[in-house]
């Protein structure tokens, strides 16, 4: 890659021991990927809830790591900042809450100990997947480097912004540099529609958004889909379709015709190219992905999730609405995930009360499969969950073996309070 005189200082280690291990293997990605040069970006969206794991994105990374050494990288990396606007995606725990969650308090210390880090390298310890709604909006036409698959999809194709899907480690090196190898997502070129995905049925929920990401995900797999005949989203169903689809592909864009910014026409969105197959979401196909979603989703249900990706304020006061004056079955959990700045909001707007009133929690921070699987906490009973994300669904059962209820908000709620399906 050709690298500019700074860039090379960094690479010979004028900046230090940080800088100059992050550009090696953003050099190697960039290399691997076929990229000539580095652009300077605006956004970064990375992770940073445990320092002991950010320590293995620089080396020595093929030794166990012993406390000192640990102790020596926190030193080093709180002496480092980054270049650009950065936040991060869910952590193992909501930093207020974290007993409800059933967290020790050495796993509490620990997550604080790495906000305090990323509090001094610069970082906004945002934890939250939405990243897009609330504290990292990108711009038409910025260059970022995001590491959420989820938000990159929305960054991309809602906002016109211009990310790859990043990893942790090669978003985290773009953060402390401000720069990122010039491929992919970055280059016109490759912005073009590939794939023609036509509509023919309503969509009445958010779940069934959820259900069209999953399906062009699961059909297309590499590759930019192109909708037809898909009325206008809304916000929420915006953030489920990019959810969804980012589970069972690689997909990093895709175009709603006389939406999306890059796809006033169909000849446009995609720029000249020829559809290489077209794709009919019909009644049918919804209702295979919701079965192929549901498994085993009648009976006792133990956990409802609601917030995957995380709620938004708009749905958080639905969903408030829904619970007022109402109680949580005794036997099952209703977990409500979002940002902390939307939890702030709820908070002072009087939802989090009425959802708390009724059994339910609302959590900041978090999100259930990363929590469960990375920290050691008590698992609660998670035979059989139901959720409203497919993004969720798809992994739960996957993670925990859960048989799974997939369906509306709505649904969730009445799940919820009444115990089961
Ligand atoms: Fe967010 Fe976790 Fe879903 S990171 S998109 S809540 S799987």
């Amino acid at each position: 890659m050709r690298l500019t005189k700074e860039q090379q200082g960094i690479l010979d280690g004028k900046k230090g021991r940080i800088l100059q291990s992050a550009m090696i293997d953003l050099i190697k990605y960039g290399t691997a990927m076929g990229a000539e040069e580095f652009i300077p970006v605006t956004s970064v969206h990375t992770a940073f809830s445990a320092i002991n794991v950010v320590a293995l994105a620089f080396p020595p990374r093929d030794v166990v790591l012993t406390k000192k050494d640990v102790d020596k990288f926190s030193e080093e990396m709180a002496a480092t900042r980054v270049k650009v606007k950065t936040t991060i995606n869910p952590g193992i725990i909501d930093r207020k809450k974290w007993r409800q969650m059933g967290a020790d308090e050495s796993t509490y210390k620990s997550v604080m100990q790495t906000v305090e880090i990323g509090r001094k390298c610069g970082i906004m310890t945002t934890f939250s997947c939405i990243p897009y709604l609330t504290d990292n909006i990108p711009l038409i036409g910025d260059h970022c480097a995001w590491s959420e698959s989820s938000a990159i999809l929305y960054s991309n194709s809602f906002l016109k912004s211009r990310t790859n899907r990043d990893c942790y480690e090669t978003s985290l090196y773009s953060a402390l540099l401000g720069i990122t190898p010039n491929f992919g997502m970055h280059l016109d070129e490759n912005r073009k529609g590939t794939d023609l995905v036509d509509v023919q049925c309503e969509l009445e929920y958010a779940s069934d958004w959820g259900a069209l990401g999953y399906f062009t995900g699961d059909e297309i797999g590499i590759g930019i889909p192109v909708f037809k005949n898909l009325r206008r989203p809304t916000g929420e169903e915006a953030v489920q379709i990019s959810g969804s689809m980012s589970s069972p592909g690689g997909i990093a864009m895709f175009h709603i015709v006389g939406m999306t910014p890059e796809a006033p026409t169909i000849e446009a969105a995609f720029g000249g190219n020829k559809p290489r197959k077209t794709y009919v979401f019909d009644q049918s196909a919804k209702r295979a992905i919701y079965q192929y979603l549901n498994y085993k989703p009648e009976g006792k249900v133990d956990f409802v999730f609601l917030g995957c990706p995380h709620k938004t304020l708009y749905e958080i006061k639905e969903i408030a609405r829904m619970l007022e004056g109402k109680h949580v079955a005794k036997d099952t959990r209703l977990w409500i995930m979002t940002s902390s700045s939307f939890r702030a909001s709820a908070e002072e707007f009087g939802y989090a009360q009425i959802i708390e009133d009724s059994g339910a929690e609302l959590f900041a921070d978090g999100c259930l499969l990363l929590y469960y699987i990375n920290a050691p906490a008590k698992r609660p009973k998670l035979d059989r969950v139901a959720t409203d994300g497919a993004k969720q669904a798809h992994g739960v059962n996957r993670s925990f073996g859960s048989n799974v209820f997939f369906g509306d908000t709505e649904r969730c709620i009445e799940i919820a309070i009444k115990g089961g399906v």
